[in-house]
């Protein structure tokens, strides 16, 4: 990993062993890109690329009219002086001119990397990233820019954001301000966006990339069921396991864009940040403004590669603390079991089974805190209910914990319920335009978490609540999109902040409340899979994927899921059958293979299975002990896709090859076939595996494949409707 400057073509060159980067100041002053893509040698030169010829209809300078931004490939773009694609930024002075013209100053490259302040965002030590600072002038508004480039040593990703500062006079507007954009010299790209809705997050799009623009954006408040801010470009002939794929990651929770744009001379822009269209932030004279993180990651070694990258990366440099590369416990969750309608035995009862299978950590979801016996009411006075806890959390906690389970429970601190004490006391703590009706989702409101005064209150009762209990887990829950976004009593100048303060209060009080607890681990969840982001990552280190618990829909959920995001995250629990969403009854045995590639865990009353069930039950727990890091922590190679056959496979590898496990679903089988070859991935093609009693090299499964049927795969049938195995293999000594 290096970042080098040459001084005389004023060009900045960031590489490791398998990227280069490469920027340079352009004629004009402001920051230019001359190359992104796979490692290429150092050179004092390469402005050998830039396009210097005169276009009809360009704009171009007095010094140079053969120079045009406009067929250049940009850093930060601005709008309205040469370039006339998707601009990155938009600062508005007092006279509401919309011109900026920023003009390289100095830069500072050191090892390491800052945090961003108030925001999530991936670090590494100083042997582990390097980071380049570029200050850039604005000399009309007196703005400074400062665009970060942070490139890690062992991973082909850089990580960008901006700064802006007014060091000037004048009072400012930032009326844009993504983290990124990434100019590439050709469009021959798919763009792929993993899109959906409640109960099916996260489904796998690709849309071709012509002359115009493509977005997937989210102005939800949260980054959304519908949209997720995590988008790739790839070759058209990348597959699973080789070629070209450009992913784009942004750490962040709220609204957001990611848009790609093909102009007509073939140049593609990809830009990503907040969405400006809920967010405008004014600039006092000595004020600042970060913006978000933005990673970008790139793979030869195809999408499964790609996603390689980032899971690596969230493990290693963005999930911190305690939690950082643990193994993840084996939970028991009693929401699909009794809903908000239990009582303290009833939950002992369930936790007691739940022992008994091998369970580690019993949670109390929803329905613990005051009048909270269904969803009108309730929510927001997080003391506990008498009737449901006679000895509050820490009786039951510690009545848990007697069992030998750790104890967690549900929260949901950013919301209110017109029914509750709290709203009566605060009426003017909810995002609400006052003289209008706010909207209500499931029956609730937002509480206005751009005030610190509401922050502070909330961290205050569940402090309460968690500091004498013996507490290991919090699930910490948001059940609706943002409506009605205006923070009562704010200035009207300041209300295009409010989208972003909403976001930057959780992050404040999540910190607050990992500062105080460092070892409680956190699950982030939004109606099921509605915040499955980056930014998340960095305070709760796994997510509840999806409501839908049903073991077909897993599979496309969490296969979808796992392109951007690793497995540890991905909370996932076996739930019971007919399914509460679905009706379906898939087999406990595939619900528990499919559950066992994430955050493992069960959703249902383990004493109302049959004793058949209970006992595979105790079998999958085992299963997941013995292998919970290759399950959690392994590396990732997706081989079959469940959105274009009806069964899904992947492998996960251990860092020295030497150890699989291989799983096949069938949902839905097909009748009197010949059973297909699946060319398994990540071996080492020298090492001869065991598999049950057959033994095959590396090379054989991954060049010939393995036929799926019995005589190959040891245990059960993989030929009938929702069938599924879980296969081990170790390479012999
Ligand atoms: C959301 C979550 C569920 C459960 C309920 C409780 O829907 O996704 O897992 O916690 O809220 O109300």
């Amino acid at each position: 990993m290096n970042i080098t400057w040459h001084e005389t073509s004023k060009q900045f060159h960031l590489y490791n062993d398998r990227i280069s980067y490469v920027l340079y100041v352009q004629p004009n002053g402001e920051l230019g890109q001359l190359y992104y893509g796979k490692r290429i040698h150092d050179k004092k030169d390469f402005r050998y690329v830039v396009q210097h010829q005169w276009k009809a209809l360009t704009s171009y300078f007095d010094m140079d009219n053969a120079f045009s931004l406009e067929l250049n490939l940009q850093e930060y773009p601005s709008f309205g002086s040469g370039d006339y694609d998707a601009e990155a930024f938009c600062l508005v002075e007092e006279n509401g001119s919309r011109i900026s013209n920023f003009i390289y100053q100095e830069h500072r490259i050191y090892e390491g990397k800052a945090e961003l302040p108030g925001l999530p965002a991936t670090y590494g030590t100083a042997k582990e990233v390097m980071t380049l600072e570029v200050t850039l002038k604005d000399a009309v508004s007196g703005a400074l820019l400062i665009l970060s480039y942070s490139i890690f040593d062992r991973t082909s990703v850089i990580a960008r954001h901006a700064e802006f500062r007014n060091v000037g006079e004048q009072h400012l507007l930032l009326d844009r301000a993504l983290s990124a954009c990434l100019d590439l010299p050709d469009a021959d790209y798919d763009w792929m966006q993993f899109s959906g809705s409640w109960g099916r997050e996260r489904f796998p799009v690709i849309r071709k990339i012509g002359t115009g623009t493509i977005a997937i954006e989210s102005r939800r408040g949260h980054s959304s069921q519908n949209a997720n801010p995590f988008v790739i470009l790839k070759r058209k002939e990348t597959s699973e396991i080789q070629g070209e794929a450009i992913g784009f990651s942004f750490v962040y929770s709220g609204n957001f864009l990611a848009q790609a744009q093909k102009n007509t001379d073939g140049r593609l822009r990809i830009v990503m940040g907040i969405h400006p269209e809920t967010f405008s932030w004014p600039l006092a004279p000595g004020e600042s403004f970060v913006t978000p993180e933005v990673l970008i990651g790139r793979s030869e070694e195809g999408l499964s590669g790609l996603s390689r990258i980032f899971h690596h990366l969230y493990n290693d440099h963005l999930v911190r603390g305690y939690w950082q590369n643990r193994p993840r416990p084996i939970l028991l969750n009693n929401w699909e079991a009794t809903c908000m309608d239990f009582t303290q035995e009833r939950i002992l009862d369930i936790a007691k089974k739940g022992k008994e299978a091998g369970v580690e950590l019993f949670v109390l979801d929803d329905g613990w805190f005051g009048a909270r016996d269904d969803d009108r009411r309730g929510l927001g006075d997080w003391v506990e209910n008498p009737k449901k806890l006679p000895q509050g959390m820490k009786g039951l906690a510690e009545k848990v914990n007697e069992m030998g389970l750790k104890f967690g429970f549900w929260i949901e601190p950013e919301m209110v319920n017109e029914d509750s004490d709290l709203y009566r006391a605060h009426p003017d703590w909810i995002l609400s335009v006052p003289g209008r009706k706010s909207s209500l989702g499931r029956w609730q409101l937002v509480l206005d978490f751009s005030k610190p005064e509401v922050v502070e209150y909330i961290y205050d009762m569940l402090y309460r609540v968690i500091k004498d209990a013996p507490i290991s887990y919090i699930k910490w829950d948001m059940n609706r999109s943002i409506s009605e976004c205006f923070s009562i009593g704010k200035d009207p100048a300041h209300q295009g902040e409010v989208y972003h303060r909403y976001i930057l209060g959780v992050y404040d009080l999540y910190e607050r409340l990992r500062t105080a607890f460092p070892e409680i681990l956190f699950e982030s969840c939004s109606s099921g899979g509605g915040r499955f982001d980056a930014g998340m990552l960095y305070y709760a280190p796994q997510a509840w994927c999806s409501d839908n618990t049903d073991g077909e829909d897993r599979c496309l959920i969490q296969y979808g899921t796992s392109f951007g995001y690793p497995i540890s995250s991905i909370g996932a629990h076996v739930s019971a059958v007919p399914n509460q969403q679905t009706g379906r009854a898939v087999p406990i045995r595939m619900r528990g293979n499919v559950a066992m590639f994430g955050a493992f865990g069960y959703e249902l009353d383990l004493n109302e299975i049959s004793d058949d069930e209970f006992e595979i039950v105790k079998e999958q727990i085992a299963f997941v002990k013995e292998h919970r890091m290759l399950l959690q922590y392994g590396d990732l190679y997706r081989l079959r896709s469940p959105f274009e056959k009806a069964q899904a496979a992947w492998i996960s590898v251990s860092g020295d090859r030497k150890e699989a496990l291989l799983a096949v679903h069938t949902m839905r089988a097909t009748v009197n076939h010949l059973p297909e070859r699946l060319k398994l991935a990540g071996l080492d093609p020298e090492c001869l595996y065991q598999l049950g009693e057959n033994s095959y090299y590396g090379d054989e499964l991954m060049e010939v494949g393995l036929p799926m049927k019995d005589a190959c795969l040891p245990g059960y049938r993989i030929d009938q409707d929702d069938s599924s195995v879980v296969l081990y293999l170790k390479a012999q000594a």
